[in-house]
């Protein structure tokens, strides 16, 4: 591996490491104890992040870092447990608690705002045609939903049209 991969995937190790992720994912994960359908957990965010960069691969000529597209994936639903406690939309109560993580885990300034900005994005359809970091995580998220193959699938709410029949990626 090279020197810039094994740097690059450091960084998102920290993160995976840092005590106010863990906590952040272990409250979801209370609140989704006992939830039917799709959760938000570590599954979710890793699946979020290879199918994002198999997109960013695909479409990209000159990829995005992996380690932004990570760090995306793995906080882009941090702040479910906000939204479980007073109903805050959780883009964008992670958008506000990604930040602190990323400094933590040696991101810039620079780099926090677009990982930040595709965060907050993530549910909003206008931009899900991009090939930038936003439009790759909004598109990543919806793929990562297995509906094909999903027991819960007749109960869940998703508009049918929403749901994801067959495997695109
Ligand atoms: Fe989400
Ligand atoms: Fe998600």
């Amino acid at each position: 591996m090279s020197e810039q991969k094994n740097k690059s995937m450091k960084r998102v190790q920290k993160i995976l490491e840092h005590p106010f992720y863990r906590e952040c994912v272990e409250k979801i994960a209370r609140y989704e104890k006992d939830r039917k359908f799709c959760g938000h957990d570590m599954v979710h965010f890793l699946d979020v992040a290879r199918i994002a960069m198999l997109l960013n691969l695909e479409e990209n000529k000159k990829p995005i870092r992996k380690d932004w597209v990570y760090g995306a994936a793995l906080l882009h639903d941090i702040g479910r447990f906000i939204q479980y406690e007073d109903g805050t939309d959780h883009a964008r109560a992670s958008a506000v608690l990604a930040p602190e993580i990323l400094k933590d885990c040696g991101y810039s300034k620079e780099e926090t705002e677009v990982i930040v900005e595709a965060i907050a994005n993530h549910r909003n359809k206008k931009i899900r045609d991009g090939s930038d970091l936003k439009g790759i995580l909004y598109r990543a998220d919806k793929a990562s939903r297995p509906c094909y193959g999903c027991l819960m699938e007749p109960e869940c709410d998703w508009k049918r049209k929403k749901k994801n029949m067959t495997l695109e990626i």
